[in-house]
């Protein structure tokens, strides 16, 4: 089938779902200039996980591990959301349910959905969304962050959380009790949070379309959601540069960068 009529079959996909949900990778990133993991040039290209991701490489060597997280926030700070970020924000804004997950670290779904809902808000915004807050007008497009958010620390030992500060001499310490903060983030190893995957787990098995976007779909659990949507009878629309494991499953294979394919399939 020819790309453009794979896109209008997956624009009536969309036209047509009652419920959305969306799992994007670091693909939806990429656009932004933040690096994949995967990809030629991607960050398990030139760092070993198992060094700098892990539990035992911040109990090894905290010091290395934090100079390398410090690193990647030092990235994010020059990256902005690109137009598939604002697509999906957009998007989930305007059907007022939430559905966006995302396996990214980067907090740029979240600073896409903030940046829509300030600019829906705009000056005519009602008083009860001015007095809600951002946060709140933003909430139908906040994605479910399976992996975490670099841009938050935890501490080790009350699981405190707070923003992130660029790295100091010390290692960043608990204002509560003293521990050895680390990046918010879900290391190698490590299990997601529970509550989380069972709400990412929750909008899969409700919805009728599943969009995956920029994931190499070789991690398990996320690369698990789709399959979800698909067991409870619902569509699969896969946007990806190449195909994955998932491809062979999907409804719909667009084949594109997502910053330029999902503002023609959304918007
Ligand atoms: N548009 C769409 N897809 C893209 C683009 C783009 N502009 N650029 C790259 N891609 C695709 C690649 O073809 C690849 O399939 O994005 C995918 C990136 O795959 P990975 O680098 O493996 O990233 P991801 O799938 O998010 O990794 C999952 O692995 O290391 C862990 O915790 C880490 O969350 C991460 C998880």
């Amino acid at each position: 089938m020819s790309a453009s009529a794979d896109m209008e079959r997956a624009r009536r996909l969309v036209r047509g779902a009652g419920r959305v949900v969306a799992l994007t990778g670091a693909g939806i990133s990429a656009e932004s200039g933040v690096p994949t993991f995967r990809d030629a040039g991607g960050l398990w290209r030139n760092f070993r996980p198992e060094e700098l991701a892990t539990p035992q490489a911040f109990a090894r060597d905290p010091r290395t591990a934090w100079e390398w997280y410090d690193w990647r926030r030092s990235v994010l700070a020059g990256c902005a959301p690109n137009p598939g970020h604002r697509a999906l924000a957009r998007f989930f804004l305007g059907r007022g349910a939430a559905g966006l997950v995302t396996q990214n670290v980067d907090g740029l779904h979240t600073r896409a959905a903030l940046e829509a809902a300030a600019g829906r808000a705009g000056p005519e915004s009602g008083q009860a969304e001015a007095a809600a807050g951002p946060a709140e007008a933003a909430r139908a497009a906040l994605p479910v962050e399976l992996h975490g958010a670099v841009g938050r620390d935890r501490c080790n030992r009350c699981e405190a959380r707070f923003p992130a500060e660029p790295l100091g001499d010390a290692l960043p310490r608990c204002d509560s009790c003293g521990g050895l903060r680390r990046p918010d983030v879900v290391l190698f190893g490590e299990s997601l949070e529970g509550d989380v995957l069972a709400r990412a787990y929750s909008l899969a098995e409700r919805a009728d379309l599943c969009l995956v976007v920029g994931t190499s779909a070789v991690v398990y659990p996320a690369a698990a959601i789709p399959l979800a949507t698909l067991e409870a009878g619902g569509s699969l629309i896969e946007v990806n540069l190449e195909d994955t494991p998932l491809t062979r499953s999907a409804t719909v294979a667009l084949r594109g960068a997502a910053g330029e394919v999902l503002p023609a399939l959304l918007d």
